[in-house]
């Protein structure tokens, strides 16, 4: 398994604002919803768009190109057109940095 990474500080998560970090190759955001946090890869599996502007309704992350839902839990696809679900990152706040991990 791999080591944790740091991507930034737990203050930048504030206000509904998005950590961005490439980890071994993958590209993926960290948002922060209702206390809890998620980190994703930030491309959705239906055509490759980024998800960097997505709009978050809940736990649902929708793609901003054809509006496919993915769960921030799990990453499934909710909604087509996407059928494969998003890349999950494990993630967890180290005093006041967040870390993420890949599977
Ligand atoms: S690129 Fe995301 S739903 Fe098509």
């Amino acid at each position: 398994m791999s080591a944790w990474t740091d991507i930034g500080a737990a203050a930048d998560l504030a206000d509904s604002a998005r950590l961005l970090a490439e980890i071994d190759g993958y590209y993926l955001q960290c948002v922060q919803v209702g206390g809890d946090l998620y980190a994703f890869e930030d491309r959705c599996t239906h055509d490759d768009a980024p998800l960097d502007d997505a709009e978050i309704e809940g736990r649902e992350i929708i793609c901003p190109r054809h509006g496919s839902r993915f769960c921030l839990r799990t990453g499934a696809a909710l909604t087509p057109p996407a059928y494969e679900p998003l890349r999950i990152f494990e993630v967890r706040q180290h005093g006041d940095r967040i870390e993420v991990r890949a599977p």
